[in-house]
């Protein structure tokens, strides 16, 4: 989603700020824009599309050093030029990036702003011109800027430039993430540390409500009411290769063949110095003392909690029910006496998942985040985290953070059993590392999974997923994946249930992917497949090693049927990359979509 930088200090500013937006593509955004200043002078550029486009408008013999620049992924107003970030006060004198929402500029605009005339459709338009109007009042920037947020309902992270303060970058938080990150003689922001590796590793965290006054040598962070706070900076722990393509065509296809290696690096990060398992024993504890589970998440994340309610249930024995986070902030089921909330989140930073925190930490119940990133805002505002490994995923379409997200899933589900004295049908790190050759098997067979993408998706406009237990779980993800990246219209289903209705929509060649890695329901799901195939269906079987049958289209290695879906939903990622690639979409970056959803 929305993606902000900032620099100030003593290099050139222009290409600081566009190679920062860079490496916020992967956020998702359909237009973006930089302001650099020199002096008085403020230089605003911004476009529609991609940066390869901004770029080409900037003034190269503009000679600057502080600006600000900004993605946007359109909320408030289509994606054009005139919508874009940066925007300007009326006179000019401010210059603003938002990354938010802000629920109650309409209002704003009447109260404040009836005489002032409009360049965009923005709620973010109507910030700048606060700032302009209550220093038109007298206030000075600072104050006039507190003063808007005073008033603002609503998420944000800020960046603001006066040209009457050319020194300062002004910037504030509330909800969006937003990091300062610090360097010698110099200073930036940015949505996330990766954009501004390319200058510093340090940074500081922002907290919401707060403001940052910016200079090339100093950072004061304040809380609204002027309270000077002090924080100590962290080294952000990313690897500058984690964050670059190497020799693959896309991140998605790097991040699917990395799949292995988080793995092993999972297993090796939750073994004690005896090779146990193992996990912070007060999250242990949280979890020994729930006598309910909510797992509450979206997307991709949301399938991964389907699967993680099956590890509880069957081996720590804590009946678990699991939410979309966008359902279950307006519509609280009845809890449980003693619930454990874990939020599961690849980014830390979905807005939707966020908003059910702050809800459940109101209500006093303590809250588990799982989540790729350290530090991220799911993290810090739960009691407990613990950290997928997974290293930072780009592509929007999210595939080792899944598994990650399964495989801690399941080692937290097992040390908690063992804690509890439960011996569980598992042996579960022998098993991992079953699961682990495995997949290394599958991204082996990449060609093969091509071969499956052109002989079923090369031109149909929708696709269905089949399975049962596990497998219906990994089809749904399947049906997540090669809709979001192919554009193919997919929907996954409990193998019983097409007959039900869906069935209605089975013609001659419509390709029914069918998962059959459970032994119990190996009978049934092919029994489903036989009664699509009956109407036509072009059926596609991915099935395991000891139930496969003539015909099957890829048979996945023999792994413990619980961690199946660790492994065919490899299959299934690859198929979809595949699909999109072939159909010439935009794997990386699929229209409409965001990586970080920051917005509810
Ligand atoms: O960062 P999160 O895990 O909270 O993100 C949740 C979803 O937005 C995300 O999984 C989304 O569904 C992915 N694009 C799926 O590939």
């Amino acid at each position: 989603m929305c993606g902000i930088v900032g620099y100030i200090g003593t290099e050139d500013a222009k290409e600081i700020l566009l190679k920062g937006l860079e490496k916020l593509e992967y956020r998702g955004y359909d237009s973006a824009g930089i302001a650099v200043r020199n002096g008085e002078d403020v230089r605003v550029y911004k476009e529609k599309g991609r940066i390869a486009e901004l770029r080409k408008m900037v003034d190269d013999s503009f000679d600057t050093t502080t600006g600000i620049g900004h993605t946007r992924w359109a909320t408030h107003g289509v994606p054009n030029r005139e919508n874009s970030h940066p925007h300007q006060s009326e006179s000019g004198r401010f210059t603003l990036v938002h990354n938010g929402v802000i629920e109650n500029y309409e209002q704003l605009r009447e109260a404040y702003l009836t005489g002032v005339t409009f360049k965009s459709d923005t709620d973010t338009e109507i910030i700048v011109q606060l700032v302009e109007h209550f220093s038109k009042e007298g206030l000075d920037t600072e104050a006039a800027f507190v003063e808007v947020l005073k008033l603002l309902h609503g998420s944000y992270a800020l960046g603001l430039l006066d040209t009457e303060n050319p020194d300062v970058i002004y910037v504030a938080k509330n909800k969006s993430p937003l990091l300062v990150g610090l360097g010698d003689g110099f200073n930036v922001i940015a949505s996330d540390a990766m954009a501004m590796l390319q200058v510093t590793d340090t940074y500081t965290e922002l907290h919401d409500g707060e403001i940052v006054l910016i200079t090339k040598e100093n950072i004061e962070i304040k809380d609204l009411e002027g309270n000077v706070i002090t924080r100590e900076p962290y080294k952000a722990e990313i690897d500058a290769s984690d964050i670059e393509k190497g020799t693959y065509a896309h991140y998605m296809l790097k991040e699917i063949h990395e799949q292995p290696a988080v793995m092993r690096r999972i297993i090796q990060k939750y073994q004690d110095d005896k090779g146990n398992l193992t996990i912070d024993k007060d999250i242990v504890k949280a979890a020994r003392e729930a006598d309910r589970v909510y797992i509450v998440a979206c997307g991709t994340s949301y399938h991964a909690g389907l699967v993680g309610k099956e590890y509880l249930e069957k081996w720590a024995g804590i009946p678990t029910e699991v939410h979309v986070a966008s359902e279950f902030v307006y519509n609280m089921p009845l809890l449980s006496k003693k619930p454990l909330f874990i939020f599961i989140s690849q980014s830390g930073e979905t807005a939707d998942s966020r908003a059910v925190l702050v809800a459940v930490k109101e209500l006093g119940y303590p809250a588990l985040t799982i989540t790729n990133v350290p530090g991220s805002t799911l993290s810090r505002e739960a009691d407990h985290t613990l950290i997928l490994h997974a290293g930072p995923e780009i592509a929007v379409a999210s595939t080792k953070a899944y598994t990650a997200q399964i495989a801690v899933l399941a080692i937290f589900a097992q040390v908690v059993a063992a804690d509890a004295g439960v011996k569980t049908e598992i042996d579960l790190l022998p098993e991992l590392a079953k699961v682990t050759s495995a997949i290394t098997t599958i991204v082996d067979d990449a060609k093969l999974m091509e071969d499956i993408a052109s002989k079923y998706l090369s031109t149909t406009r929708n696709a269905f997923f089949i399975g049962r237990t596990m497998d219906f779980y990994v089809g749904l993800e399947g049906a997540l994946k090669l809709k979001e990246i192919s554009y193919i219209q997919a929907e996954g289903f409990a193998g019983g249930e097409l007959k039900h209705g869906t069935i209605a929509l089975i013609e001659d060649g419509v390709p029914v992917i069918a998962l059959a890695t459970q032994e119990s329901v190996n009978l049934s799901i092919r029994g489903n497949v036989k009664e699509v195939v009956a109407r036509g269906a072009l059926p596609c079987i991915i099935s395991m090693r000891g139930l496969e049958k003539e015909g099957d289209a890829y048979v996945i290695p023999a792994v413990h049927e619980m961690l199946s879906p660790l492994v065919s939903v490899v299959t299934l990622q690859l198929i979809s990359y595949y699909a999109a690639l072939h159909r010439g979409a935009d794997v990386d970056k699929p229209r409409n979509l965001a990586k970080s959803v920051t917005v509810e």
